[in-house]
């Protein structure tokens, strides 16, 4: 099993795994919340339509978790963070 980091923690994830995949594997249903009534968002369409799953990799914002492979050492930061 491989480890990335999210919010500053690590995260094991199976090859093969998306983002969002590895995030729902652990338990996390949500990541992020909307601008107006910080409602919770997650994964929702799972195919890359939505926009809900977004996440920062690596220090690129606005990724689509749910399209991104987990790799090795990759770093990932929500919105729910208390990093930044
Ligand atoms: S869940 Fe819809 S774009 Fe990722």
């Amino acid at each position: 099993m491989s480890e990335l980091i999210i919010d500053g923690k690590p995260l094991a994830f199976v090859e093969g795994q998306t983002v969002a995949a590895a995030l729902v594997a652990a338990g996390r249903v949500s990541w992020r919340t909307t601008r107006l009534g910080h409602r919770p968002r997650g994964v929702f369409c799972g195919i890359g339509v939505c926009f809900d799953c977004l996440v920062t990799i690596d220090g690129v914002g606005g990724q689509r978790a749910c399209l991104v492979p987990a790799r090795e050492g990759m770093t990932v930061t929500t919105e729910e963070s208390t990093d930044e």
